[in-house]
């Protein structure tokens, strides 16, 4: 803790002690790595996805003689750059612990047009791979595989926003991934995603490649409560006093969603003050609304009148159900129930909503206290 300035993270992961909870969803990823089950985790976006597989690893590394790879796919747009970044994610592992591993991934690689080269700025050895050829990459991934197959320990390698796979310009990813996850009898995946129509079809549709191959892990809202307490302790730490009561008041306002509790209290620790007041929530919380204005101006143009008044309807609302009534519909001004199916649709589609045990919510919860005032 010496030099955690704040200790509400908004990104990355430090260790357990910044971590809320989540002690079951931990051990029975583990307990599926140790038994050799591949897991697919799914959740709301920000809901802590990352930060669970972050504290699995903290544990592996702590407790088991895995070799733990972690690659985040959302920026990726075909197979070639799945290989550079699986690549990459064996080298950063490897690199501290076997003097002549390179010398071995660059024979496995050999014979490819991938290649290890190394990073003008930080010398860091890195995978190039060759983009104009599928061919290629389709046996990239086939060298990565034989490469870790050949070693003699167990790999649990975690594939963030996996669902980014069907964006892919290959047609065949989800087949080809599968048949190698498959074969592959010293390595365990976890599969994590946020696109849960995606993923659960992806996994679930007889006839698709990766059906019942995995567990089904979806990730909920943390329990108030126990939140509550993470927090509280968290201020107390550093001699701060808040008011439980007040603690739980923010949770309920912001629907306890992780990524957006976790940034007003970030905030709320930054003021500096001691005696953390409701005055001081407020003024924190009108201070973010102000900066993201700009922002939420912008979505304004984004989006048509219809889809914009719905949206706002749903945040006044604080979600609002599947089937909505006539009433709703009246209250708002929204028009014909066909037109509002129409920007649902869409509002789903731009990620603006999603839907929850029958609701629809807005998404940022932030925008939605911005939009219901
Ligand atoms: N259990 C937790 N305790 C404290 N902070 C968390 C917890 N889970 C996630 N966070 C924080 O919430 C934010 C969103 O979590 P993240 O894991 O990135 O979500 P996702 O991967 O589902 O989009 C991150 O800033 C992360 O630090
Ligand atoms: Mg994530």
């Amino acid at each position: 803790m010496e030099n955690v300035k704040n200790p509400f993270l908004v990104t990355g992961y430090l260790s357990p002690e910044y971590f809320c909870d989540r002690e079951k969803e931990t051990e029975r990823i583990i307990s599926a790595m140790d038994n050799n089950r591949n897991i697919t985790l799914l959740s709301l976006r920000r809901m802590g996805k990352t930060g669970l597989i972050k504290n699995v690893f903290y544990y592996l590394k702590k407790e088991r003689p895995f070799r733990l790879l972690y690659v985040d796919i959302m920026a990726t747009n075909n197979m070639a750059e799945l290989v550079r970044e699986l690549g990459n994610a064996v080298i950063r592992e490897e690199k501290e612990r076997s003097a002549n591993f390179l010398n071995k991934l660059i024979t496995f690689l050999s014979g490819i047009r991938a290649k290890v080269v190394f990073n003008d700025i930080t010398g860091m050895p890195e995978i190039e791979v060759d983009y104009r050829m599928p061919q290629e990459a389709e046996k990239g991934l086939a060298a990565l595989f034989d490469y870790l197959e050949s070693q003699k320990v167990k790999y649990v390698v975690a594939i963030d926003e996996f669902q980014q796979i069907v964006n892919y310009a290959e047609k065949n990813v989800e087949a080809l991934l599968r048949s190698s996850v498959q074969q592959l009898t010293n390595v365990n995946f976890i599969f994590s995603g946020s696109n849960k129509h995606l993923l659960m079809s992806m996994f679930s549709d007889y006839g698709r490649p990766f059906y019942q191959s995995s567990d089904f892990m979806f990730l909920d809202r943390l329990d108030q409560e126990v939140y509550a307490d993470f927090i509280l302790k968290q201020f107390v730490r550093f001699r701060r006093t808040i008011d439980k009561e007040l603690v739980l008041e923010v949770l309920r306002n912001y629907d306890t969603y992780t990524f957006y509790t976790q940034f007003m209290f970030n905030r709320i620790f930054e003021t500096g003050v001691n005696n953390i007041t409701r005055d001081l929530v407020e003024h924190v919380k009108e201070n973010i609304m102000l900066e993201r204005e700009y922002v939420y101006y912008n979505y304004r143009n984004l989006l048509t009148d219809n889809q914009f008044n719905l949206l706002r309807a749903l945040a006044k609302e604080n979600g609002f159900e599947k089937y909505m009534s006539k009433d709703f519909l009246a209250k708002y001004k929204l028009g014909q129930a066909s037109s509002v199916q129409r920007s649902i649709k869409a509002l789903l589609d731009k990620e603006m909503i999603y839907e929850e045990k029958g609701c629809y919510k807005v998404y940022d919860v932030f925008f939605s206290k911005w939009l219901s005032v």
